[in-house]
This record gives structure tokens, C-alpha cells and sequence, in this order.
């Protein structure tokens, strides 16, 4: 086993860090976030920072790296613009042209063009979404904290729509991520379709673990 402690970390190649660092929270959802400007001007960027604060009401977070000197964050700039965002999942035959959208594309360049995805618009909401994806979700802002510690934000959204197959819906109320084909990202660069999985009721101190 490798056992590395801070100040081994601290002296990394900058880049080996990042990759390194990036890879231990897992297998996290990779989504595509869509956003415009007050113009108009279409946005779309991939995402893994995602995680759920709550169900009622339904609330979705993700942490957003701040513009730089050498680079601007258009999809912050945007949401805090507009107020609102939509969040796409994506299967494994679009993974390519997702990853693309990470790539630093100008203010005026749309990634939905620059990348090969169809928008589309739903009435009444101010962000666009990916025509055909398999789990989409508008989220408007509830709130926005950017964090002291490295500078990050956390961009807090409430869910105002919400789009799925119907057949992916278990009776329970849950989706089957699996049957939607949705990926997950290891890292910065590894995408990956899990299987459906093992599932299990509630765990309870009185009984022993129940599959279902
Ligand atoms: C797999 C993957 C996950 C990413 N996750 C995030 C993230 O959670 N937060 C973030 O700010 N940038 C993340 N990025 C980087 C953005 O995609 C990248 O900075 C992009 O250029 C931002 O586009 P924008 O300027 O149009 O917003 C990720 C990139 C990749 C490849």
C-alpha cells in the first residue's frame, strides 16, 4: 500500500495532485450544466460536484471553481446572472462529446455547438437543456456561498423541473439510473455506466440487512 501524509501531498507536481486528489471521492455523478447569459448566449460545461441537501423542498448543490486570470467560469457567471440552470445526465455514446464541453471554449462559443448537443428550451425557465438526454432537471438559485477556504462556490438550486422516462421510475418513487444508461466519473477523465446494483430496505438496529 502506498502511504502518502500531508506534507508528501504538499509536494506533488501540481497536475499529479489534481488527478491524484480529484480521484478520491469516488465514483460521483457527471452531469452537464446548462446555463445562458442575460444575452441569450448559450452554456454548457460538465459538473461532477453534485450532491443532494435535501428532498423537501428539493434541493441540489455543486461546488463551482471561481473565474482566474487565465480563466473564466462562464457557467457561475451565468447562473448568478440568471438565477437558474438545468442539470443533464448522459449516457456512456455521449461521454465524448461530453467531456469535450470541460474543454476552455471563448464566452461567445456555445459548447452545445462546439460539442455536437441540441438545445432546448422549456416554457417559463431561463436555462437550456440537452434535447434527448435521459435525466433532465431546472434548478432556480435558493442560495450561493463562496467558500473561504479555497474560493470555490457553493451554488445551492432548488428543483422547478424535473424530466425522466417513465419507465425508469420504480414503484417506491426511486429511478433506476441504470436503465436511464446514466454515467459516473471517477476523477477528471474516467467514465464509467455502473450496473444496477444491490438494494437493500432501510437499515434498522432490530433486523438484519434486507435485499430487495
Ligand atoms: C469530469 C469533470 C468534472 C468536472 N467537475 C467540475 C466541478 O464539479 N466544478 C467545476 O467548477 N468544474 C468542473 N470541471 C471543469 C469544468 O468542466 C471546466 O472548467 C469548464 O471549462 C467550465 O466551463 P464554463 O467556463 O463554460 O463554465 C470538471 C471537468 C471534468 C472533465
Amino acid at each position: 500500500m502506498a502511504h502518502l501524509t500531508a506534507p508528501d501531498i504538499a509536494a506533488m507536481v501540481p497536475q499529479a495532485r489534481a488527478l491524484l486528489i480529484n480521484s478520491l471521492p469516488g465514483y460521483k455523478s457527471a452531469m452537464l450544466v446548462g446555463t445562458c447569459d442575460a444575452a441569450g448566449k448559450e452554456n454548457l460545461a460538465m459538473v461532477s460536484s453534485h450532491f443532494h441537501l435535501g428532498s423537501s423542498p428539493p434541493l441540489l448543490a455543486m461546488i463551482l471553481r471561481p473565474s482566474t486570470g487565465e480563466s473564466e467560469r462562464h457557467t457561475l457567471h451565468n447562473l448568478l446572472e440568471t438565477r437558474c440552470w438545468s442539470l443533464n445526465g448522459f449516457s456512456l455514446d455521449h461521454a465524448e462529446q461530453a467531456h469535450q464541453t470541460s474543454a476552455p471554449y471563448p464566452k461567445d462559443q456555445s459548447e452545445f455547438d462546439a460539442c455536437g448537443f441540441d438545445s432546448e428550451w422549456l416554457d417559463e425557465f431561463g436555462a437550456p437543456f440537452i434535447k434527448g438526454s435521459p435525466l433532465q432537471i431546472g434548478c432556480l438559485l435558493r442560495e450561493h456561498h463562496p467558500l473561504e477556504i479555497n474560493g470555490t462556490h457553493m451554488i445551492i438550486g432548488e428543483v422547478q423541473h424535473l424530466k425522466y422516462p417513465v419507465t425508469a421510475q420504480r414503484g417506491d418513487g426511486g429511478l433506476s439510473l441504470s436503465d436511464m444508461g446514466l454515467v459516473a466519473v471517477v476523477g477528471l477523465d474516467t467514465y464509467t455506466q455502473p450496473h444496477a446494483g444491490l438494494r437493500f430496505a432501510p437499515a434498522d438496529t432490530t433486523s438484519p440487512p434486507r435485499q430487495f
